[in-house]
């Protein structure tokens, strides 16, 4: 092993910088050699490469998004796109490669490898927290914090004016988000597509919760929700059957994907990095590296992609009662 490349790919996320970081200063620590890919799998495909050394990641760990660019690459999903990115990778005398990334990013790997044998090594890198094998992905803390610090003034407003918002946040088909963020926020209710309740009991819910003194609330809406999928339409169901309050909603939208990346995000980064160029040199490939209970592990591609539903119900129960 003499030649990484390190590339992003899919959705960006807070922490991306430090963990590139992580890999080209492994590197430099190994004596291999480093290259940057530039927007992800898209510029695989076009050979667009740098050589990166030590001194080429400085001041990034600070800094959100990814200095490499990220894209959701359409070339790489034809065999085609695959072997011109293949023939780039030979050309350039890459020997293996560190793709950080979601499910799609990984779902591009197995295929790539089972196409073309080549060594690839992955990093759970979303906001979504929709990865298996992985107690956190590199990102997802930062987007709770940045969640939390967006509902806290909009809790200001709400309770000066005695409203309702619907507060819509992200995470695909997930709602570690909005769970964790929920109950972190302290909202009344919070709608995750792990656990549909219906609108009804919703309606029921922040009645009763009015009734018992409350004169402003917060529902937090993830943006896979079966019944908040809509969440206009949602808002119009609310003002129908609850006179209550005034229904006001606020979609947070792409700024849970901005900002500098949190310490905890920063560390698990570098956490990973390292684990990256640490699990190539001793010959693994195909595989995540993740952090479970605290320590850095490697789980095989198919598995991180196994369902997303690692929605913990004592979570649930705890936003139940927290919100009484
Ligand atoms: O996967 C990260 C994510 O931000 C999801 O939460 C969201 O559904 C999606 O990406 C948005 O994608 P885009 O930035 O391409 O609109």
């Amino acid at each position: 092993l003499k030649r990484i490349a390190v590339l992003t790919s899919g959705g960006d996320a807070p922490g991306m910088n430090a963990a590139i970081r992580a890999v080209v200063r492994s590197c430099a620590y190994h004596k291999l050699e480093c290259v940057g890919v530039f927007r992800g799998y898209e510029g695989l495909i076009e050979g667009d490469f740098k050589d990166l050394d030590a001194r080429s990641v400085k001041n990034i760990i600070n800094r959100g998004g990814t200095f490499l660019k990220s894209a959701r690459s359409k070339g790489f999903h034809t065999k085609e796109g695959r072997q011109k990115a293949y023939d780039h990778l030979k050309k350039a005398q890459i020997d293996a490669l560190v793709t950080i990334g979601g499910d799609g990013t990984f779902t591009g790997a197995i295929v790539f490898n089972e196409e073309h044998n080549f060594p690839i090594v992955g990093l759970p890198g979303t906001i979504d927290n929709d990865i298996n094998g992985t107690d956190y992905t590199i990102g997802y803390d930062t987007a709770l914090n940045t969640v939390v610090e967006a509902i806290d003034k909009i809790r200001d407003t709400a309770n000066s004016h005695n409203r309702l918002f619907l507060v819509e946040v992200m995470g695909r088909d997930a709602g570690d988000i909005a769970l964790n963020a929920g109950i972190g926020a302290g909202a009344e209710e919070i709608l995750i597509p792990e656990q549909n309740l219906g609108k009804d009991r919703l309606v029921d819910s922040l009645k009763r919760s009015k009734k018992s003194g409350k004169s402003s609330s917060i529902v937090v809406v993830a943006e896979g929700d079966q019944i908040g999928k809509n969440i206009f339409g949602l808002a119009d169901y609310i003002r129908e059957n609850l006179e209550e309050y005034e229904v006001k909603v606020t979609v947070l939208g792409h700024i849970q994907r901005g900002g500098a990346p949190s310490c905890y995000d920063r560390v698990l980064a570098s956490r990973l990095g390292v684990g990256a160029v640490d699990a190539l040199l001793a010959g693994e490939r195909d595989v995540m590296i993740g952090l479970v209970h605290n320590k850095v592990v490697s789980v095989p591609f198919k598995e991180s992609l196994k369902g997303s539903n690692k929605i913990d119900l004592e979570l649930i129960r705890v936003a139940d009662i927290t919100s009484i």
